[in-house]
């Protein structure tokens, strides 16, 4: 019988996701963060797990070298590969927003030549092209985002704040949410009709422990 592969993220998803696996009961046994072993190999059940970066999650699906996967709404949103969105899962619930200096609160508007940098070029350039109408510069950058209006590289950022520790303690503050973000199930469109028994058995499996979650 073929091995079902499942992508899962390392990172901030990774603990939430291994847990949620294992109390649906999807075989996840010696997964850890820390681990440096990519694939995970449960020869009983014929499943496979890679650990991946979130950010390539949707990349191993769409490709079909994992059958599905857990991905962030803004990995999804960001990268917008040819997958099937199966399921919100609920965890990782963060915001994706415009932050900056507090003395830009409801003054945006006031802002000339606007900078704004991010991890996530698409979804901002989508949000001022669409919502707000807006033609500004974007400067795509790789991580610590909070930094780029601290050293006048920009005047506002488009990131995701989960706790809001970050901004905070870099003296920033919300001025804009864009959308909630959390991480969702994805599957591949080929394996969704190649595997489907077994990847409806997981999609079920998953529901159904959300649900418990829920009612508890
Ligand atoms: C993310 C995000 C913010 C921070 C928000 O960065 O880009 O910087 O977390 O979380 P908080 O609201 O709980 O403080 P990440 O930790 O992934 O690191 P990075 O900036 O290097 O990408």
């Amino acid at each position: 019988m073929e091995y079902l592969k499942i992508a899962l993220p390392k990172g901030r998803l990774a603990v939430q996701t291994v847990e949620l696996f294992k109390k649906a009961g999807i075989p996840c046994t010696d997964i850890d963060d820390d681990s440096r072993k990519l694939i995970h190999t449960d020869q009983s059940n014929k499943i496979k797990i890679f650990l991946v970066k979130a950010a390539d999650v949707p990349v191993y699906v769409e490709y079909g070298a994992a059958d599905m996967g857990v991905a962030g709404k803004d990995t999804l949103m960001e990268e917008s590969k040819n997958v099937y969105d199966v399921l919100n899962l609920g965890f990782g619930a963060c915001r994706m927003c415009v932050a900056g200096e507090g003395k830009y609160l409801n003054r945006t508007d006031k802002i000339m030549n606007k900078r704004v940098a991010t991890k996530y070029p698409k979804i901002a350039s989508e949000y001022y092209r669409n919502v707000k109408n807006e033609n500004v510069e974007i400067i795509k950058l790789n991580g610590s985002v909070e930094l780029a209006p601290l050293c006048n590289l920009s005047e506002l950022i488009v990131d995701i704040v989960e706790s809001g520790k970050t901004l905070q303690a870099n003296g920033l503050v919300v001025l804009e949410k864009i959308c909630d973000i959390s991480a969702h199930l994805i599957v591949n469109k080929v394996s969704m009709n190649m595997k489907t028994d077994k990847i409806s058995y997981i999609i079920s499996a998953l529901k159904k422990e959300l649900s418990n979650d829920s009612d508890i």
